[in-house]
């Protein structure tokens, strides 16, 4: 079995996680890792804050503070969210602090000089006077030269598609100052992507993409790859490495040197292991280890084809088995149209704040699992929250587990009864063979990365178990047929712990919570989920895995939030 490396994107430290970044890719990446673990695959997930580019030393302008210490800032809270919602990183790094990602940056872009694919060229680019400050494409906003189109973005005409640059825009401002922005000449250093246009073609087509992926770089591929430059005008990120004075005051493009951070974090948790750093080799340059990197769907130019030119150009690593890549989260309140989720429009749902409110993080995993953007944008509505959670969570599962324990514990007592097959009826039987079905079906998609239909799996049997109690009505035989009873709540009790280790990777905080119930570790292997309980086992506490969640509590009420 090889060693696997799994990674989520690693997001800019100048915001606080909403839910959108949580369903984008940590979610993902969590439940597959959390899978391979208990399959006892090698497995490691690292992340870690991305902390440079113009975004943060904005961020930091704008709250007086340095960019150093906005990244921090953020770092810190995004680490503790994610935490709390059992988001099992084995590192979480930051660029600006893990010791190696610097000297690692630097060395990846020397030997790509060094091997000549950075061309240096000098090329006109909006600047801010007032600022004192080059304007990347993002930041401008003037008229298409080609089409006449008002308003459009520095990159790209929305109206007739051309790529803009300073020659073919007019009437140009900078969104940093909202003043007009003027043009510089400015030097950089080019990778040219075309060169790597063959290495991106084989890529795609063997790597494990989804179809939407897979067509989307195809696509850009179609469209003929240009060179970009890998250098920028500021003095927040990584020194250019070369002895040139005119790469002074310049840093690596932020998209350079991030992925380099996956490497990096990667030597950072080797070291907070204990081990030699060295070992990265075995994780990033062997073939015995695989690399799949989950991101959000407005990164998949740099991790499908920019990265993997990058690491064909620099030649010693492994490229990426995969990258995984979800949409993105709209929102849509109740009778209210699907929108963007936006800061400033408010429907940005923020972790801390879910929390706050005492918000169940399993909950919103459930959800966010359920409605996944695996293949297109799919909406947050709040209200559909709070139904999974009441009937999927509390009713189908909570429900199931607590009467029959509850029951258990009443009519027979506190050891738990198991059974034999001679004791087992027809009906027993029928739904005994199913586990053996649910467990592949569900690993299955799990391998896949189909994280919504393994859940859609796991659910389907929580309420296959309902199923069979209900029909072998338990509270009735009781009454004449203490065997038979018996029999049913071994089974039953049989099943809760199957659906425990099920839920493992989906649910991690309520999967221990029914395992505290019956008395058992924590699951740790995938083969064994569906494994009898073991004799003269004694019963733990009941608790209650998912209280209801009140509309009155978590949906705007009318009147209040009105209009
Ligand atoms: N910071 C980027 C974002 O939030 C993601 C960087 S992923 C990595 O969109 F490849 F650069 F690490
Ligand atoms: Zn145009």
């Amino acid at each position: 079995m090889k060693k696997l490396l799994v990674t989520a994107a690693l997001p800019y430290s100048n915001g606080r996680p909403h839910v959108g970044h949580l369903a984008g890719c940590y979610l993902p990446a969590d439940i597959f890792v959390r899978y391979k673990r208990m399959c006892g695959v090698d497995v490691k997930y690292v992340c870690g804050s991305d902390d440079h580019g113009v975004a943060i030393v904005l961020s930091a302008e704008k709250e007086g503070k340095t960019p150093q210490e906005i990244a921090s800032f953020y770092h810190d809270i995004q680490l503790e969210n994610f935490k709390d919602f059992g988001i099992s990183f084995d590192v979480y790094g930051a660029t600006s602090t893990t010791e190696s990602h610097k000297a690692l940056s630097q060395e990846f872009f020397l030997k790509l000089f060094e091997k000549g694919f950075m061309e240096k060229n000098t090329t006109k680019q909006f600047y801010d006077e007032s600022k004192e400050m080059f304007l990347p494409d993002r930041y401008v906003k003037g008229t298409c030269g080609y089409c006449d189109a008002a308003e459009q973005n520095g990159d790209q005409c929305e109206n007739c598609g051309k790529v803009l640059d300073p020659d073919h825009m007019t009437d140009v401002v900078s969104v940093v100052s909202c003043k007009p922005a003027s043009v510089k000449e400015t030097t950089h250093w080019f990778l040219d992507l075309s060169r790597f246009e063959s290495d991106v073609k084989e890529w795609i087509e063997n790597a494990d993409l989804r179809d939407h992926t897979r067509n989307f770089v195809s696509g850009l591929l179609g469209a003929g790859l240009v060179k970009r430059s890998m250098t920028r005008d500021t003095s927040w990120g990584i020194p250019l490495p070369i002895d040139d004075p005119e790469a002074e005051g310049k840093v690596l493009y932020v998209w350079f040197d991030a992925p380099i951070g996956y490497i990096s974090n990667t030597l950072q948790m080797l070291k907070e292991e204990g081990k030699d750093p060295e070992e990265y080799s075995s994780w990033w340059k062997s073939d015995d280890s695989e690399v799949v990197h989950f991101i959000g769907e407005d990164n998949t130019i740099f991790h499908c084809v920019i990265w993997i030119a990058m690491l064909k150009a620099e030649g010693s690593y492994t490229l990426p088995k995969g990258v995984v890549v979800n949409n993105f989260l709209n929102f849509q309140s109740p009778g209210e149209k699907e929108e963007k989720m936006s800061k400033s429009r408010g429907t940005a749902i923020w972790l801390a704040d879910y929390l706050e409110q005492g918000g169940n993080p399993d909950s919103l995993r459930y959800y966010l699992t359920a409605i996944a953007p695996e293949r297109a944008r799919t909406p947050y509505q709040p209200d559909a929250l709070l139904q999974r959670n009441n009937t999927d969570l509390a009713n189908v599962i909570g429900n199931f587990v607590n009467r029959i324990v509850s029951f258990t514990k009443k009519y027979v007592g506190e050891e738990a009864p198991t059974y034999t097959d001679e004791q087992l009826s027809d009906l027993d039987k029928e739904f005994l063979s199913t586990f053996a079905t649910v467990k592949e079906k569900t690993a299955t998609h799990l391998d896949a990365y189909q994280f919504k239909q393994a859940l859609e799996t796991v659910m389907e049997f929580a309420r296959s178990c309902n199923k069979y109690v209900d029909e072998k009505a338990p509270w009735v035989t009781r009454k004449d047929d203490m065997d038979t009873t018996r029999v049913t709540l071994a089974v039953s009790l049989h099943a809760i712990s199957f659906l425990s280790a099920l839920l493992a990777p989906f649910l991690p905080f309520t999967s221990e919570k029914m395992r505290s119930i019956l008395n058992l570790e924590p699951c740790s292997d995938w083969s064994g989920a569906d494994r009898a309980l073991p004799e003269g086992l004694q019963l733990g506490e009941t608790v209650i895995l998912f209280e209801k969640m009140e509309a009155e509590k978590w949906l705007p009420q009318d009147g209040v939030d009105g209009a």
